[in-house]
């Protein structure tokens, strides 16, 4: 069993929704822990524990390795499966998770995630103001959704250049699985460069996109194992098993999914096969990236677009360094992760 080293895990029961609201802080080390905000259906409350606890510590390495001043956090919302949030009950669990946060008196802000949006980060900030990604009408930077898919183009284009000694996606083959929010938009980007695009979505109305940006359109399963240059995970997490490894076709795999792999030692058998893996939470950070510039440090859009362009930067140093040092680019970026967070701690210590 590996041991809990998160500070501050807080577990509730809605008074309003009557819903459980997980808020995990797993990092202030390097500052305001920064996470979003998952509204989803689990079997058990507990597997939204589970995520939680993951998500969270997976943003404390997002920031570090993205250089930002700011630690890990995440809400879920563990909704039983087969319960449908009508707009009343859900406004409430928001309100709920705002209370959570108001709470934690400013160590914890959160953004929006897998199941919310800028609106739904509206209605936290009636009663909290540690949250990110309000709409602009209301003095925040939006979705953050475009600037994730910027970020993991970004990342995608160093690993083209570690593949094939250049940046450019055009003619390149690419297999992208999810076209959720930032899925479509990457998607977009990359047939804009020409990219050669195999799609697939669990549903099936999303096969309208792939008909209009002239991707080829693949059931989920067959576009993780298709052989292509780049597989780019964008949906729910969990897509890279210990089974699936032997069945990948993929030179490399880069997208901005959390938390793609079931269990650590993916990374390493993906390593064994000659598999490149940029960890998920280098390629995804786009987004957080984006919202902290603008409303944590007062960056402009385009100040907010290089540190999310730097992304590349970031990729090629950790493949670099991966390769110099007989590593894999994962240890190199929890390497990365630990000397910040080390650092961070003892400059604490001496002030
Ligand atoms: N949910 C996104 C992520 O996982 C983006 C985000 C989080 C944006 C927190 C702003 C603040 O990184």
């Amino acid at each position: 069993m590996s041991g809990f080293d998160h500070e501050q895990v807080v577990v509730h029961t809605g008074s309003r929704s009557g819903l459980p609201v997980i808020v995990a802080v797993h990092s202030t080390a390097l500052g305001q822990a920064v996470g979003g905000c998952r509204i989803w259906h689990y079997p058990d409350w507990r597997d939204g524990l589970t995520d939680a606890l993951r998500l969270s510590a997976g943003m404390t390495a997002k920031c570090a390795v993205a250089g930002l001043d700011n630690g890990g956090g995440k809400t879920v919302v563990a909704v039983p499966e087969g319960v449908d949030l009508d707009p009343v009950r859900r406004r409430h669990a928001l309100h709920d998770v705002a209370d959570v946060i108001a709470s934690l008196d400013g160590r914890y802000a959160t953004g929006p995630d897998v199941g919310t949006s800028p609106a739904d980060m509206a209605v936290i900030g009636e009663r909290t103001p540690h949250v990110f990604c309000r709409p602009a009408r209301q003095a925040g930077s939006g979705d953050s959704s475009p600037h994730t898919a910027t970020g993991t183009l970004a990342a995608l284009r160093a690993v083209g250049r570690r593949l094939h000694g250049t940046p450019s996606l055009t003619r390149r083959r690419l297999a992208v699985v999810g076209l959720g929010n930032v899925g479509e938009k990457l998607v977009r980007l990359l047939a804009a460069e020409g990219a050669e695009l195999l799609v697939g979505d669990i549903d099936p109305g999303k096969r309208a996109l792939a008909d209009e940006v002239g991707a080829t359109w693949g059931d989920p399963a067959r576009v993780v194992t298709a052989d292509v240059d780049i597989l780019v995970p964008a949906a729910l997490g969990g897509v890279l098993t210990e089974e699936i490894v032997p069945d990948l076709r993929c030179a490399a795999v880069a997208g901005p999914a959390n938390n793609q792999l079931t269990v650590q030692a993916v990374a390493g058998l993906l390593h064994r096969r000659g598999i490149i893996w940029v960890p998920d939470y280098v390629a995804g950070a786009g987004g957080v990236i984006h919202a902290l510039t603008v409303e944590l440090n007062g960056g402009t859009a385009d100040e907010a677009l290089t540190r999310v362009q730097g992304i590349e930067d970031t990729v090629g140093t950790l493949l670099a360094t991966a390769e110099r040092t007989g590593t894999t680019p994962a240890q190199a970026a929890s390497e990365l992760t630990r000397l910040r967070l080390r650092a961070a701690a003892a400059s604490h210590r001496s002030r």
